[in-house]
């Protein structure tokens, strides 16, 4: 990665740079296919999402909006056109069109379905505008079909192994997390999508690592909540009818269905010290609350920041045609920030400035 940049005392991994090349005044390159990219210091940025209802997401487009603004300071234009495809593949097609006829230069495209990525590729590809897939990764063979398309995102299997080994250490150093003492734990989980690369992938690692751990674990039961803190809450009180008090533990693959599980046990009348311990994924802002506020055992940061930073850098150069060899890509195309485990010993670490009033 490029340069560091200290953000709440925390190692960046991204920074920006950029050559006098693009302060250059425009330089009008005759035959040149792109009529919209006269001026390569003009990045006209247009992003579609998945769906507005997401947390993290909102919270990753605002870092990435914040980030694009930065570029102003060195002397480029940025602007940017955010539409939200509502869970609708087609929607989201139609939005890559409307984008590319409003003459963006560079497309961030979070799928609402990852494998149908198809249409998006050849609309970009026939207008050759770049795209930098984010937070939903595209099947590996179809971000091969043009050399323009690249992915931002973060390691599935990391998340899930840290969350285990989260859990782990509470089980080992708090006794009370066995609740019938059968030395086992009764667990269950709240997923996300069907067919999200990082929900199968986060329940595996995260119950394997627990295993590996010599934690003896009894799977009650799982439900789908699809990211989200409502229908999480929802299930939740379907498992809490079902189960009762033998639910011990709550993995949940992201904090917003943790926190609705959260919400299901204040509507049961069940006593706090009779809760589960719940663990989430993400570090949201309400994920860190939770943390603090000790309704979450703990979290696994998903580097939003790190994420839009590499998001940002990523589209600029595209377009400028200046900073790209400075980026490192596995694969020569995808970047995957790190997650970092979150307890009440280093949530501080996470919260902004403004938040601690620090
Ligand atoms: C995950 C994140 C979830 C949700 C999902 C959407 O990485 O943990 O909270 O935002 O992406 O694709
Ligand atoms: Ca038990």
């Amino acid at each position: 990665m490029t340069g560091l940049k200290m953000k709440n005392g925390k190692v960046k991994r991204f920074s920006v740079k950029i050559g006098l090349a693009v302060c250059a005044p425009a330089v009008l390159i005759c035959g040149c296919e792109k009529q919209q990219s006269i001026a390569e210091n003009k990045v006209h940025v247009g992003v579609t999402y998945y769906n507005q209802s997401d947390t993290f997401l909102n919270e990753l487009l605002e870092c990435f909006e914040e980030d694009l603004k930065d570029y102003q300071k060195s002397g480029i234009e940025t602007t940017v056109t955010i539409r939200d495809a509502a869970g609708a593949q087609r929607t989201q097609n139609d939005q890559v069109e409307e984008l590319i006829d409003a003459g963006c230069d560079v497309l961030c495209v979070n799928l609402v379905d990852r494998a149908d990525p198809s249409e998006i590729i050849d609309l970009a590809r026939d207008h050759d505008v770049p795209i930098v897939f984010f937070n939903r990764e595209p099947v590996a063979e179809d971000l091969l079909q043009w050399d323009k398309l690249y992915y931002v995102g973060a390691d599935a299997d990391q998340s899930g192994v840290f969350q285990g080994e989260l859990a782990s250490d509470l089980i080992k150093n708090d006794g009370t997390t066995d609740k019938n003492g059968d030395g086992k734990i009764q667990y269950v989980v709240l997923e996300g999508e069907a067919g999200h690369q990082d929900a199968i992938i986060r329940t595996e690692n995260a119950v394997e690592t627990m295993k590996n751990n010599g934690v003896q674990l009894e799977k009650l039961s799982y439900q789908i909540a699809n990211w989200n803190r409502a229908q999480a809450q929802n299930r939740m009180q379907q498992l809490i009818a079902q189960y009762g008090d033998r639910i011990e533990l709550v993995l949940a693959n992201n904090d917003d269905m943790a926190l609705g599980a959260v919400d299901a046990y204040e509507k049961s009348g069940y006593a706090k010290e009779e809760y589960p311990a719940f663990f989430g994924i993400d570090g949201t802002d309400v994920g860190l609350q939770a943390v603090v506020e000790g309704s979450f055992s703990g979290t696994v940061y998903n580097d939003k920041e790190g994420q839009a930073e590499a998001m940002a850098e990523l589209a600029v150069a595209l377009v400028t045609h200046d900073g790209l060899q400075n980026m490192e890509f596995e694969r020569g195309k995808y970047i995957y920030l790190p997650y970092e485990k979150i307890t009440s010993g280093n949530v501080k670490d996470f919260l902004d400035e403004t938040e601690t009033g620090s």
